[in-house]
């Protein structure tokens, strides 16, 4: 199973290539040394990430070729806005209709979005979202994978299972090899063209063995590498790029500075940001976002948590519910009302149409199964699978019981598949 259409290149100009997709142009930056016109590439996250023989490209642009028009046709077809408006809210229909135009709102209008509850309202505004993905993204899907490398984390996160402070936990700490190998596997075996690599922060690595990785995994299985180990500094993330790293994904997890401070015990939101924008500056793609549902938020606070992922150039926010975890400070703390969630995304959508990808966390999964796909209809194009080994995956305990928690990855990717073709999606990187 491929995760990604390859492209024929239609014209180079220095590092920026045109890439033709059945005759659709997309733009996507050339790291790669020879490259010509007519050659067949995979791309991912707007990276070219490797060449494909006209042989292997063909025989896949053949499978896809009528799937891909078949599933645009059901996705046009579903993401209509079909809506009887008579009993709505006339503020509704306006702001609803701007945003449909593309028109800016304003906070007040934000606010108002992650305040409604009537079951039409909610309605609407998904199906807003919903609309809004698909004119700007088509049919794509995102379909990443996660390895997580280790669960040794030095930091106090109050609401983390893996926190320094969860004495009980059995701690994991993957080798360079099994990572590699783990991560030779999601490629080769399994299709993936972009993979996370994640830990706990100050996971007992040196840097060096990092750089080995990456740049092990770069060589042998071409793919977009995202990195998630914390805040390992301006210097680290320097050399992880040198090594072939080309995304970030750290949240911020909360915009509220104050809420940030009596969850991160001694740290402050500053730093985080300085740290997402030093990675922005360096080229990094970012992934992030924050948790929603955390004990004193406000919708105020979810406002603002969206607007800060878009000001940090976000290439994928990633919101996703809190659930209390029981060796938690936080663990007498009710899990995120799933509405709230799905209106987070919603208005993700609305305020960041174009760009994002709006991830649909295993978080908010685990909250309920059904909300995956309801995600997906709500501006949601982006799911992550995971890729850890079964025998440390429950250990990875940020939150409890997670969603895939004991499947294998072929499972989860069958399962994800049948999904997205019900949607009328494709399991590509591609994007309008
Ligand atoms: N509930 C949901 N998400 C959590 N994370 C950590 N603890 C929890 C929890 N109890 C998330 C954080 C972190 C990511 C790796 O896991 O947002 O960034």
């Amino acid at each position: 199973m491929c995760y990604a259409i390859p492209g024929k290149i239609q014209s180079i100009d220095g590092k920026t290539v045109q890439v033709s997709y059945f005759g659709e142009l997309r733009k996507a930056y050339n790291e790669l040394h020879e490259i010509a016109v007519g050659d067949y590439v995979y791309a991912q996250g707007g990276f070219i990430i490797t060449k494909v023989s006209p042989g292997e490209a063909e025989a896949t642009l053949s499978i896809w070729k009528e799937e891909f028009f078949e599933l645009q046709k059901v996705d046009l077809r579903i993401s209509k806005v079909n809506v009887e408006r008579s009993g709505i809210d006339k503020r509704l229909v306006t702001i609803l209709d701007k945003a449909s135009m593309g028109q800016g709102l304003g906070r007040d209008d934000y606010r108002y979005l992650l305040g409604l509850n009537d079951a039409a309202a909610l309605d609407y505004l998904f199906k807003t979202a919903n609309f809004l993905r698909q004119k700007n993204h088509g049919n794509s899907c995102c379909v990443h994978a996660i390895i997580e490398i280790s669960n040794y984390c030095k930091k106090q996160c109050s609401y983390c299972g893996i926190s320094a402070l969860n004495a009980g936990l059995k701690r994991y700490r993957m080798s360079p090899e099994e990572i590699i190998d783990t991560a030779g596997q999601a490629v080769s075996d399994f299709g993936f063209k972009a993979l996370v690599l994640q830990s706990g922060e100050d996971a007992g690595y040196d840097i060096r063995d990092l750089e080995y990785v990456i740049r092990t995994i770069k060589t042998k299985w071409p793919s977009l590498i995202f990195i998630s180990f914390g805040e390992i500094g301006t210097a680290n993330l320097e050399r992880l790029y040198n090594a072939g790293a080309r995304g970030l994904l750290m949240r911020f997890e909360t915009s509220n500075p104050a809420i940030y401070r009596a969850l991160h015990p001694g740290q402050g939101l500053d730093a985080r940001i300085e740290h997402l924008k030093a990675a922005y500056k360096m080229g990094y793609l970012i992934l992030t976002g924050g948790l929603i549902g955390l004990p004193g938020q406000t919708n105020e606070d979810i406002v603002g948590d969206i607007l800060l992922a878009q000001e940090l150039n976000a290439e994928m926010f990633s919101f996703g519910p809190f659930i209390p975890h029981f060796d938690t400070p936080l663990n007498a703390n009710k899990p995120a009302d799933e509405e709230m969630v799905l209106k987070a995304l919603a208005l993700s959508r609305i305020i960041d149409q174009k760009k994002a990808k709006i991830l649909v966390t295993t978080a908010l999964e685990t909250l309920n199964p059904a909300l995956r796909k309801k995600a997906l209809a709500s501006g949601g194009n982006s799911v992550m699978l995971n890729m850890t080994p079964l025998e440390y995956r429950s250990l990875y305990s940020i939150y409890p019981n997670r969603a895939h928690e004991k499947e294998l990855i072929q499972t989860q990717i069958n399962d994800t598949i049948a999904l997205l073709r019900s949607l009328g999606r494709a399991p590509t990187d591609l994007s309008i």
